[in-house]
């Protein structure tokens, strides 16, 4: 299977997007709450951000340097129409391996699943180019097999870590105890910062 724009953009043309959650998860909004107004100038990324209801919140609660980046365009109408006062220049129609920038935090939030699998090593060097040395990795990854020939794709704690080893010192990667009640007990907590 080429799991490529074409494939996402039929996603959203046929409104199969079950990755959906419609609002902000839980771990990532606790993240957020309990920042600082020091950090509300960071530059934050969401990759892969789909419909992106997490960056309405952080935007929302202040951030103003937040960018979404997808590479399908249909997420990106949605969220415009959604969010109106969101910087045009922050919404990035762009494929995540081929961004050139420089951030303090990117979430991740099933991109990392909807990747094929033999992409994961160069999306932890991604990470790893697109953050400022001390920025941040956060969000969440699937502790759960999933699927093996369409997204999501899943894995476990043990293969996902050696990706990030080379390019991260780990702060947490273990179980996350504030998932939404679908994803209770099948998700890891990444806390990565860059070397
Ligand atoms: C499973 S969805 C997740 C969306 C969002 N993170 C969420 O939690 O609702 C995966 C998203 O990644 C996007 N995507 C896939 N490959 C990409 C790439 N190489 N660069 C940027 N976006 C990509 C897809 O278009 C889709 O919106």
């Amino acid at each position: 299977m080429n799991i490529n724009k074409e494939f996402w953009d039929q996603r959203y043309v046929s409104n199969d997007t079950g990755w959906d959650a419609s609002y902000i998860t839980t771990p990532i909004k606790d993240y957020f709450d309990q920042l600082d107004d020091k950090d509300k100038n960071l530059r934050i990324l969401v990759p892969g951000c789909g419909n992106a209801h997490e960056a309405e919140y952080v935007f929302r609660s202040g951030f103003k340097n937040v960018f979404v980046a997808d590479i399908s365009a249909f997420p990106l109408e949605n969220f415009k129409k959604r969010v109106p006062d969101f910087p045009a220049e922050q919404l990035l129609h762009v494929d995540f391996f081929l961004l050139k920038d420089s951030f303090d935090i990117i979430i991740e939030q099933t991109f990392f699943c909807a990747l094929d699998p033999k992409l994961r090593p160069q999306y932890a060097a991604k990470m790893a180019e697109l953050l400022k040395k001390g920025g941040r990795l956060v969000g969440v990854l699937f502790n759960d097999p999933l699927n093996n020939d369409k997204p999501p794709f899943g894995g476990t704690k043990e293969e996902y870590i050696s990706y990030f080893r080379p390019y991260f010192e780990i702060k947490y990667f273990d179980n996350c105890h504030n998932s939404i009640p679908p994803r209770a007990g099948r998700e890891l907590f990444i806390y990565l910062i860059k070397k």
